[in-house]
């Protein structure tokens, strides 16, 4: 049997190198040999403040950008979120099985509410569960992401056992798939933070539509530390951050890379990771261009997408509301 293959990205801000290294690419990998379903998730994008033309351009741009980055919608389904309502209607369903210790326990939600936990919407609280919806109406096996949503996809496989073992054997057990490198892509500005859509600094990421002079900048400014020689060492945490994006973009081996930088400094590793960078996104960014001109494609694949979702979706919706009495 075809291992069916579940995953998203927020279409909130820009999509940036550490979603391309963490995720995109990695399904990339697996597109001849998985059944793939890669969502845009516009309905996890409103449990903070956004503007709603913002979420509307933001998430047709992510749809085209998905499909300039090789993910030939051909090969796999690509669809929004919210075009499939039953997303949000299993999301409630699950709420009810998924006690709030297990929800208190998420890290992501304690660092983005923080002190503003009383005046926050409660989606931000209960967001785990729609995302354990997107994963489970498909009847997932496998979810690659990064390695801050696999606590996430642990938290999906304990919601669906419970519910199998409360309800009968109505989901598949997903497992998360995490990077063995670049799993998590750190910020250029601050190596200890990771990189993410949402922080404020000019210079902490590199997104996927950047300027590539931005871009190169950005990588020249990035935060290292004053000791010598270029080399794999995790406690030099903004060396390590560029030299796992270098390895991962150029398919090559540490040691191979440790030589070839050896007898270099930070200065001529920056200027190769700005290339190695440039050069991978700046044919993204023209496939991008010729994609978000033609917006009859975007809407035809979408809805195509829709078309061969919704018998999927209607069978475990089917399953799930006999299985809890509503039908
Ligand atoms: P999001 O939009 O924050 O991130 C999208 C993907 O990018 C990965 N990622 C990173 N990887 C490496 N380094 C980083 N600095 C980095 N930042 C982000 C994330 O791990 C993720 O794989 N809740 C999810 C979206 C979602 C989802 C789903 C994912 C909703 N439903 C179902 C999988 C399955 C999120 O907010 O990802």
């Amino acid at each position: 049997m075809t291992k069916r293959v579940f995953s998203g990205i927020q279409p909130s801000g820009h999509i940036h190198i550490g979603n391309y290294i963490g995720a995109i690419r990695n399904w990339l990998g697996n597109l001849e040999s998985r059944d793939n379903i890669f969502c845009v998730v516009d309905q996890h994008a409103i449990t903070v403040d956004y503007d709603p033309d913002a979420l509307r351009q933001g998430t047709r741009d992510a749809v085209a950008l998905y499909i300039a980055c090789g993910l030939d919608p051909e090969k796999c389904r690509l669809f929004v979120q919210s075009h499939i309502p039953e997303h949000t209607e299993l999301a409630w369903l699950l709420t009810c099985v998924t006690p709030m210790g297990w929800l208190e326990r998420m890290t992501q939600f304690k660092d983005k509410a923080g002190a503003k936990r009383e005046r926050i919407g409660t989606g931000l609280f209960t967001y785990p569960t729609l995302m354990a919806a997107d994963i489970l109406l498909y009847q997932t096996h496998e979810v690659p992401v990064g390695d801050d949503q696999k606590q996430h996809v642990e938290l999906t496989r304990d919601i669906a056992e419970r519910f199998n073992r409360k309800f009968g054997e109505v989901f598949v057990i997903p497992e998360p798939v995490i990077p063995v490198v670049g799993a998590r892509i750190m910020g250029f500005d601050d190596p200890t933070a990771k990189m993410s859509k949402s922080a404020p600094g000019h210079h902490h990421s590199v997104g996927l539509l950047d300027d590539p002079a931005k871009a190169r900048k950005t990588i020249m400014r990035a935060v290292t530390d004053s000791q010598q020689g270029i080399v794999f060492d995790p406690a030099r945490a903004g060396l390590f951050n560029l030299l796992s994006i270098y390895q991962v973009l150029t398919g090559q081996g540490r040691e191979q890379i440790e030589a070839h930088f050896a007898g270099k400094g930070y200065g001529d590793l920056k200027k190769e990771v700005a290339e190695v960078v440039i050069a991978e996104i700046e044919p993204i960014q023209q496939r991008y261009r010729e994609l978000i001109a033609d917006s009859t494609y975007i809407d035809a694949v979408l809805a195509r997408s829709v078309e061969k979702l919704r018998p999927v979706a209607d069978a475990t919706m089917d399953a799930v509301r006999r299985a809890m009495g509503h039908r």
